[in-house]
């Protein structure tokens, strides 16, 4: 073991410089949320003018949480459960909490890669045909009612068998050897495939009516809460935080390292990545626009997988190069999806690795075949796609919103660690964390975030989802945050094995600046 891998004190792994977690933290921040979600909540939620709330909700949300996951991540070098754990003995269940998101996320976000891998393949001679929806939940996914399946899609169930290979390899593998390198080699190629791709459809006829279509403000929108909600559930789930992944990414970081500067960085990468995800996806559809001579408003399915696996394979079928474009949009959608879910995994692995004293390979392989299980299981049958839509719903607008609120009630109020982490950040960070950090989190985020989830859960109760029955609402969505809680329930129960606790330090402060030695000075692992 060298020092320049391993310099925590426990043996810990790290990034090989901060450029490595940079790049990472990107590869996790961009997926599949920048390419199929962004573009479809943005032209619902007011074109235009949904980068109000968009912006606003990265300024007062996005930028202060993505510190509070680097902070806490950083300070007490661990996986959420025991990250929290060491900053307020009671908060460990939020940190199961947010490995059960983790979990339940990535079982459905592998089958979406798996479509994507599929589609890859598909577009060299554009197998779809001319009937792109009746060969997407037809022919490919065997789309039934909704209900409890067993029957397994094979073009998924193989796709799928390849994703969670890989990721237990690459996880085995490790920080620095598994995943800082797959998003070395993932990431220039992403954003050369899809720069390509981006500048190919801003060529093709209608482009500008597409960019006019997303851009032109319905100022309208903003006076509607739901719209607000998109903007908020977007940025959390977009930028990978309130659940977990950036806290283990920053636990990896070295103790001199320049989290607050990285995370303007990585923010600043995600929202951009996400802007340019938009451009391409609406140049297209004003294309198609085009090409039926309606308007782009007319057009139906722009949003979620509709969107990617019905509209686009619509679209490419009819433009000069369809094989080319298939290839890029496809391929990109997966390595996108591919560096975002190692990410998620890996914060479920480390979390297990740490509780039960498991080597690397271990909690890589149980983690790894626990999860595809029910990945299978679950979403990779005939009634697959509606079980992954309602969970969706579900994981993201409830169970990260929540465990939002609780991270900011908890760092401000209950474990009264804020000044500590904020004295923390600054004693890192070029970029000085100011006093307005802490009204952020410990007010305007619990409050506003908490009116949001009012309204959701209303919602969700009065109306329902999507129009599925009752019942169905019931067990696959109500049941996700059910099992959410369960899950946070038995693993906070659990005894800790195979690792005694009591030598930890956090990192001590770099400088001897006031705020830093107060905060120090308060500082006690509880
Ligand atoms: N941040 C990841 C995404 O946007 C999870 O898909």
């Amino acid at each position: 073991m060298t020092t320049s891998v391993s310099p925590a004190p426990e043996g810990r792994e790290t990034w090989t410089s901060n450029r490595g977690f940079i790049l990472a933290a990107i590869g996790s921040a961009v997926g599949l949320g920048n390419i199929w979600r962004f573009p479809g909540v943005a032209y619902e939620g007011g074109g235009g003018a949904f980068l109000v709330p968009y912006l606003i909700a990265l300024v007062t949300a996005g930028i202060p949480i993505l510190f509070l996951d680097y902070a806490v991540g950083h300070r007490f070098r661990a996986a959420a459960p025991l990250a929290f754990r060491r900053m307020w003995r009671k908060a460990e269940a939020l940190g199961w909490f947010q490995t059960a998101i983790l979990f339940v996320i990535s079982t459905y976000y592998a089958v979406i890669i798996a479509w994507s891998l599929s589609y890859f393949y598909f577009s060299f001679g554009t197998k779809w045909g001319d009937d792109a929806k009746t060969f997407f939940l037809s022919d490919y996914l065997k789309v039934g009612d909704p209900g409890v399946s067993t029957e397994l899609v094979g073009g998924v169930a193989w796709p799928l068998i390849a994703v969670w290979g890989l990721i237990i390899v690459i996880l085995a593998l490790g920080v620095t050897k598994g995943v800082e390198k797959l998003n070395v080699i993932g990431l220039p190629l992403l954003v050369l495939g899809f720069a390509a791709l981006v500048i190919k459809a801003l060529t093709l006829p209608g482009a500008s009516d597409g960019l006019n279509a997303l851009f032109t403000p319905d100022w309208g929108a903003l006076t509607d809460l739901n719209v607000w909600i998109a903007a908020y559930s977007q940025i959390f789930f977009s930028m990978s935080i309130a659940f977990g992944i950036m806290i283990s990414y920053a636990s990896f970081q070295r103790r001199k390292a320049n989290m607050t500067s990285s995370g303007l960085v990585v923010g600043f990468a995600n929202s951009s990545f996400e802007i340019l995800a938009g451009i391409g996806v609406f140049s297209t559809l004003g294309f198609l626009a085009h090409q039926q001579g309606v308007g782009v408003g007319d057009l139906e399915g722009i949003t979620g997988p509709t969107l990617s696996f019905i509209t686009f394979p619509a679209v490419i079928s009819q433009m000069p190069g369809a094989t080319l474009f298939g290839a890029l949009f496809f391929g990109s959608l997966a390595i996108a999806g591919f560096t975002s879910l190692i990410s998620l995994v890996l914060g479920v692995s480390v979390a297990f690795q740490e509780k039960f004293g498991l080597s690397k390979t271990t909690a890589a392989v149980t983690v790894g075949v626990v999860s595809a299980i029910v990945s299978f299981a679950l979403f990779a049958t005939t009634t697959g796609l509606i079980a992954l839509d309602t969970v969706d719903q579900f994981a993201n607008n409830i169970g990260i919103v929540v465990s939002a609120i609780a991270m900011c009630v908890i760092a401000v109020w209950l474990g009264r660690t804020i000044e500590t982490l904020r004295g923390h950040l600054n004693a890192v960070s070029t970029f000085k964390v100011g006093k307005w950090w802490i009204p952020v989190i410990g007010l305007y985020a619990p409050i506003f975030l908490g009116i949001m989830l009012i309204q959701k859960v209303y919602d969700l109760v009065q109306n329902g989802y999507e129009g599925y029955p009752t019942w169905y609402v019931g067990v696959f969505g109500w049941g996700t945050v059910a099992f959410l809680v369960a899950f946070a329930v038995v693993f906070t129960a659990i005894r800790w094995g195979g690792r005694d606790d009591s030598t930890f330090a956090p990192w001590p402060p770099l400088d001897s600046s006031a705020t830093t030695a107060a905060a120090a000075g308060k500082e006690a692992v509880r």
